[in-house]
Order: C-alpha cells, then structure tokens, then sequence
C-alpha cells in the first residue's frame, strides 16, 4: 500500500529514507545559531564601541579651572602660585574693581585700563602694587597715564592688607594667563 502525505510540511511517508523532516528542523536551528553568532559578532561590539557606551566608560574628564591652568603653567615656569589666594583675589576683584577694569583684568574707556598688560604692573613688584593700590592715583598724579582716577582700594575702604594680597594674586594670575612677565 502506498504511503499517503499527511503535511507538506512534513513527509512522515519515509522520514528516515529521504531524511526530509530532520533537514526541516536542522534549518529552523540554522537560523537561529545565525542569529545569536550575527548579534554577538556584530551588534553586542558595535554597541560597545557606541560613542554612549564610551563615554559611559570613559567620561571626560570635568573642565579645568582658570586657578587649575595658571597652577599648572606657573610650575611650567618655577613660578609659585597660591590656588586660594587666586581664588579669593578673584572674588573681590569681581566686587570692587570689575566695574572698571572688566572681569579680566581689561580697560573700560574713561573708567579703568588694562591692568594685565599694562608695563606698570609688569614693572611693579608686589609691594610696590600693595602701596600703589592702598594710594589709588589722582587724575593730576604725574604717573597718571588715562586723565581718569584710580580711588584708593579701588573705592572699597574695607579692603585689608590681606585682601589687596589676594587682589595682586588675581592680577599675577591673570598675567600668567596671558604670558606676560613681570618683576
Ligand atoms: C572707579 C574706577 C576704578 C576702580 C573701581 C578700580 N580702578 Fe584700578 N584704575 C582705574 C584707573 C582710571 C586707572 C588708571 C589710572 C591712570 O591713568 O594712571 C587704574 C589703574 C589701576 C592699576 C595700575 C595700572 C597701570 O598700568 O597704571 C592697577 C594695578 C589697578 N588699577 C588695580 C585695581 C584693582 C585691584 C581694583 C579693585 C580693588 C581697581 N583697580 C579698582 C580705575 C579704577
């Protein structure tokens, strides 16, 4: 007797002669080993090496602080510098003497000039900045370069000997900064 297909699917006339139901199955595995080798192979590395999982990894390292570069550029050139004090100068200077001379250290027409690049501060040393910031300097002062007034402690008579300390450090940083040299 003839034997009869039940599925076209699957030939159960003679399963083990042809072997086609065992070749059905075997494919259906195929496609999934294929699988599971191209997400390893491919996908798991490629999302390994993804920029997010990167910088998961690596995080960039935080911006460095201006007291940070001027440390790192003043020990470049055997120079000390106090981070602190630079830090407190910073904030005074943003309080007392920004409103002339910009955040920076920069000239403001008819208020205040460059005290970065100016050749007086270069030219001066600490002290001499410490009595000539305790002084100010007249419009009629015959060192006055600009016609306008430098108040004494910029204006701020609380400032202390401590604070003007801090203020020439800001002003030092601010030089170093920029590359100018001074006394
Ligand atoms: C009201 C405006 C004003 C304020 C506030 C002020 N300055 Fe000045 N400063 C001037 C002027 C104007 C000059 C330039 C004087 C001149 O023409 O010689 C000057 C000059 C200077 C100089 C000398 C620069 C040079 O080349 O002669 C230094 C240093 C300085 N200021 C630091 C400071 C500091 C530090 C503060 C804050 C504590 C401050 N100033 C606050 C107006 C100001």
């Amino acid at each position: 007797m003839p034997a009869v297909s039940q599925s076209p699917d699957y030939d159960n006339s003679s399963p083990d002669s042809d072997g086609t139901a065992v070749r059905r199955n075997t494919l259906r595995t195929d496609l999934w080993v294929w699988l599971v080798i191209v997400l390893g192979t491919v996908l798991v590395p490629a999302l390994m090496m993804s920029p997010w999982a990167y910088l998961t990894a690596y995080p960039p390292p935080p911006p460095k602080t201006d007291a940070q570069i001027i440390a790192e550029k003043a020990a470049g050139i055997g120079l000390e510098f106090d981070a602190q004090s630079y830090v407190r100068g910073k904030s005074l200077f943003m309080t007392t003497c920004i409103a002339c001379h910009t955040p920076k250290g920069g000239s403001i027409p008819n208020l205040g000039k460059d005290i970065v690049h100016s050749s007086f501060t270069a030219g001066s040393t600490d002290k001499e900045l410490m009595t000539f910031m305790k002084m100010g300097r007249n419009p009629g002062d015959p060192l006055n370069t600009t016609g306008v007034g430098m108040p004494p402690k910029g204006g701020n008579p609380a400032l202390m000997d401590k604070d003007l300390a801090d203020l020439i450090t800001f002003i030092r940083g601010l030089q170093v900064m920029e590359d100018v040299s001074f006394k």
